[in-house]
């Protein structure tokens, strides 16, 4: 039987993740929930985004989805512990890459890059108490990102393109050589991160391996099955009327193997 896999995030962030999923285990079923309605979730208050999450959660099982990737993280800073304890599907989050930082930074200094609610959470500071190897961790967030991408466009691509020049010189001015993508909305600036880092920083973008462990648990080593995905297979919804965002990053990062985009107004 086909493994049904429910991924959520805040909006079209979480799309990476799905990318990456389709690729490694073409054979599963997929329903993928972005909340662009309620987006951005950084500066959300706990209970706003657990109230969101369990939502969500409880429409994907209704889908039939037997394991759960909350492609976010704020939710998974915030709340995976919780929905873990609520629900009895499997659960698997994305959260910044603070132990790969730890062990690549010679300067022994990082900047994490992470929404508001990622980076007051106490799921964090742990992992970087725990983690860290005695690193300093400078953190910062990354304004405007993920209203851009959504679509709401209150700032423009250049405005980010100078916050990320903004960003490395703070973090040059601090010793810094490693950074962690810590939100699934920046990647959509990986490449520009990439390219204006050069090789003064290392940047650390986890969804390949968080695909990799999660493949892993859920024993997925599907060799007869390998095969391209298709769109029979992979459902998208969102909680947005406005489906312009969500589909063209279907249509530049998906060649036809998602499903058409069904708006949900009553999650
Ligand atoms: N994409 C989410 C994350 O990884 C949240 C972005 C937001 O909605 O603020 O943290």
């Amino acid at each position: 039987m086909l493994k049904h896999i429910g991924i959520f995030d805040s909006g079209i962030g979480g799309l990476w993740l799905l990318l990456e999923l389709q690729k490694k285990m073409p054979s599963c079923e997929f329903s993928y929930f972005a909340d662009s309605g309620y987006a951005p979730w950084g500066a959300l208050s706990k209970a706003r985004v657990l109230e969101r999450s369990e939502a969500i959660t409880d429409f994907l099982i209704v889908k039939g989805c037997e394991s759960i990737v909350v492609a976010c993280n704020t939710a998974t800073s915030l709340c995976i512990e919780h929905l873990r304890s609520k629900y009895s599907q499997r659960f698997f989050g994305i959260e910044p890459a603070i132990k790969p930082a730890g062990l690549v930074t010679k300067t022994g200094s990082i900047g994490l890059l992470a929404t508001y609610g990622t980076l007051s959470s106490e799921r964090v500071h742990v992992l970087i108490s725990k983690y860290s190897e005695g690193a300093v961790v400078e953190c910062l967030n990354f304004p405007g990102v993920v209203e851009l991408i959504e679509g709401g466009k209150s700032i423009s691509r250049e405005d980010i393109s100078s916050t990320i020049d903004d960003i490395l010189d703070q973090f040059k001015k601090k010793n810094i050589d490693t950074i962690i993508l810590g939100c699934t909305h920046y990647r959509y600036f990986y490449e520009e991160i990439m390219q204006k880092a050069g090789n003064e920083f290392y940047v650390l973008e986890p969804v390949c391996d968080v695909v990799k462990h999660i493949a892993k648990k859920l024993s997925y080593f599907d060799i007869e099955n390998v095969g391209m995905p298709t769109s029979d297979s992979t459902r998208i919804y969102t909680s947005s009327i406005d489906t312009t965002a969500i589909n063209k990053s279907l249509e530049l990062m998906f060649a036809n193997t998602c499903a058409q985009v069904e708006y949900v107004a009553n999650v």
